[in-house]
C-alpha cells in the first residue's frame, strides 16, 4: 500500500490489485503470448484523408523501434551509456520531457549487468547534472531474471535494465486521484524517449511490465519509501 496521506485512496487500492506474485504471473505472460496483431480500425462513414508519411531522420528511427527479446551479453560502453542517460537530461534549465504542473514524479534508476565498469552496480539518474549516483549492488541478470517477469520468452542477458520509478506524492498533493494517471503517462514519455534513443544507437530493447513491484524497490534501495515501481526497460545487444 503506498502512503499518501489518504488523498488517493482510490489509487493506492489500484495500485495493491495490480501487483504480481508467484501465483498470478504465468496468466500474465500467457497474456503477452497471446497477442492479436490485427485490432481492426474504426470506420466512419466518410471519404478518408491519405497522408504522406516523413521523409525525414527522426521518421527514419520511429519507423525502426521494435521489442527485442534476445541477447548476447553484449558489455554496452560509456558512450552509449551516456546516449542513454541522456534521453532524460536537463538542458539549459528544461527537461526533455514534460510533466503535469512540472512536479516531475518519476525518478530514473538502471541495473547495470553489461556495463563497462559498472558491472553489478545500482545506478541513479541525476537530471540536473546530467550524471549517475551508484545506489548500490545488484545480482546478475539471470539471478534476478525471475522477479521481472521476463521468463522463457527473453534469452541471453542484456547489458541493462532501466526502471522508472514513480512518486506519487509529488502529483498526488496537487492533483488528488488524477495525479495517479498523470504519473503513469509521464512513464511512458520517459519510455517512448528511451526506446527511440536505443533504436538510435542500433541497440535492442524491451519493455518489462512484469516487474515484483516489493522485490526491485528493495534492490533500489526504496523499501521505506511510498515509490512505486512502473515499468523496466532492458536494452543490450
Ligand atoms: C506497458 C508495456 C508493457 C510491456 N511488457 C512486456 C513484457 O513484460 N514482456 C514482453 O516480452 N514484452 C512486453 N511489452 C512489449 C510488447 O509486447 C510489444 O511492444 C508489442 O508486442 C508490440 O511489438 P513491438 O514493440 O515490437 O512493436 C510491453 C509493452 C508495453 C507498452
Amino acid at each position: 500500500m503506498t502512503k499518501n496521506q489518504n488523498l488517493s485512496p482510490l489509487f493506492d487500492l489500484y495500485w495493491e490489485n495490480t501487483n504480481l506474485n508467484d501465483k498470478n504471473i504465468l496468466n500474465f505472460v500467457n497474456n503477452f503470448i497471446n497477442e492479436e496483431k490485427d485490432i481492426g480500425r474504426i470506420e466512419y462513414p466518410t471519404n478518408d484523408i491519405k497522408l504522406d508519411y516523413p521523409k525525414d531522420k527522426l521518421y527514419e528511427i520511429m519507423k525502426k523501434r521494435e521489442s527485442n527479446r534476445n541477447y548476447n551479453n553484449y558489455q554496452i560502453n560509456n558512450k552509449q551509456l551516456s546516449s542513454l542517460f541522456s534521453c532524460f537530461s536537463e538542458i539549459n534549465n528544461h527537461r526533455l520531457i514534460s510533466s503535469a504542473g512540472g512536479k516531475y514524479p518519476i525518478e530514473v534508476y538502471a541495473l547495470c549487468f553489461n556495463v563497462k565498469n559498472l558491472n553489478n552496480k545500482v545506478v541513479y539518474y541525476n537530471y540536473n547534472d546530467n550524471s549517475l549516483s551508484i545506489v548500490g549492488n545488484c545480482k546478475s541478470w539471470s539471478d534476478l531474471k525471475s522477479i521481472t517477469g521476463a521468463v522463457d520468452l527473453i534469452t541471453g542477458e542484456p547489458s541493462i535494465m532501466f526502471v522508472f520509478v514513480g512518486f506519487p506524492d509529488r502529483v498526488i498533493s496537487k492533483y488528488g486521484e488524477r495525479g495517479g494517471r498523470f504519473l503513469l503517462i509521464e512513464s511512458g514519455h520517459y519510455i517512448q524517449n528511451l526506446l527511440l534513443r536505443v533504436t538510435y544507437e542500433k541497440l535492442k530493447a524491451v519493455e518489462l511490465g512484469g516487474l515484483y513491484d516489493n522485490d526491485i524497490k528493495n534492490i533500489l534501495g526504496l523499501k521505506k519509501s511510498n515509490a512505486i515501481i512502473t515499468l523496466g526497460v532492458i536494452c543490450g545487444k
